[in-house]
């Protein structure tokens, strides 16, 4: 392992719209391969790596509301959702020769085993992938939060959030040419600003145990690794 790893252990979050092609649904096998290749790189470093997936892609729990469905069943509906993408994820990234092991916070035995602490750090300790599914396995919670979550039970050392932006902005650069982008901000600032990019349940629970976000785009090649490196990329959320 090179000694020049400023992260040796990561929980990377892939959000659903990141294996979304354009039209933002659906699962886009070319983008899942990119995503793989960029996973890849950095598993060649030696790094430790922790996956969870998101599932808005296919399903998201605020959809619900819109639709006159009960919050928390749009919410295992959204879990539902996470599942999938973690198997398309698992598929792509073992044709690539990268063991996997999917676990669920749900149980579903015949599809992929159940989420259990030590048997993950295991898999880690064995050099495998673990993709995360299924989110925290309650409503109410995101998957950015059951990212925080698993990340501190497995020991990452940061959390690496994939988003379609290159990092956190003052506001929406989508919408707002005049936003400005951070290259780091405190955990007491992004809650104050009530910024969108993670939910302030998730950014708690890394403030209060002081675990790092990285904010990030996957869109330009190289981004993981030069972020395991220690270069500054994207935005980080610390103390
Ligand atoms: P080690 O014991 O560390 O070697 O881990 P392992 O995952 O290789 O061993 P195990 O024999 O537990 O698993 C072999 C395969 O079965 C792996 O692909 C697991 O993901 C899969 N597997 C294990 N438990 C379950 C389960 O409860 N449900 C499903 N669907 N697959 C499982």
């Amino acid at each position: 392992m090179p000694s020049s790893l400023k992260w040796k252990r990561i929980l990377l979050k892939i959000g659903g719209e990141a294996l979304a092609g354009k039209e933002g649904s659906g699962i886009f096998f070319p983008r899942l391969s990119w995503i793989s290749e960029e996973i890849r790189k950095v598993k060649e470093m030696g790094v430790s790596i922790g996956i969870m997936v998101g599932g808005g892609n296919i399903w998201r729990g605020e959809k619900a509301a819109q639709e006159g469905i009960d919050r928390a069943t749009g919410d295992y509906m959204g879990m539902l959702a996470t599942i999938i993408n973690a198997l398309a994820l698992q598929d792509v990234l073992e044709k690539r020769g990268i063991i996997t092991r999917v676990q669920t916070s749900i149980e579903m035995k015949e599809i992929a085993e159940p989420y259990i602490r030590r048997r993950a750090l295991r898999h880690l300790e064995k050099g495998r992938i673990v993709i995360f599914a299924g989110g925290t396995g309650n409503p109410y919670f995101t998957t950015d939060t059951a990212a925080a979550l698993r990340a501190l039970e497995i020991g990452a050392q940061v959390i690496l959030k994939a988003t379609k932006v290159e990092g956190i902005y003052s506001a929406d650069p989508l919408k707002d040419k005049e936003a400005i982008k951070f290259d780091r901000i405190g955990y007491g600032e992004f809650l104050r600003r009530r910024l969108k990019v993670m939910d302030s349940t998730a950014v708690s629970l890394c403030m209060d145990n002081k675990l790092p976000i990285v904010v990030f785009s996957l869109d330009k090649p190289d981004s993981i690794k030069k972020i395991v490196l220690g270069e500054k990329v994207g935005t980080i959320v610390e103390d």
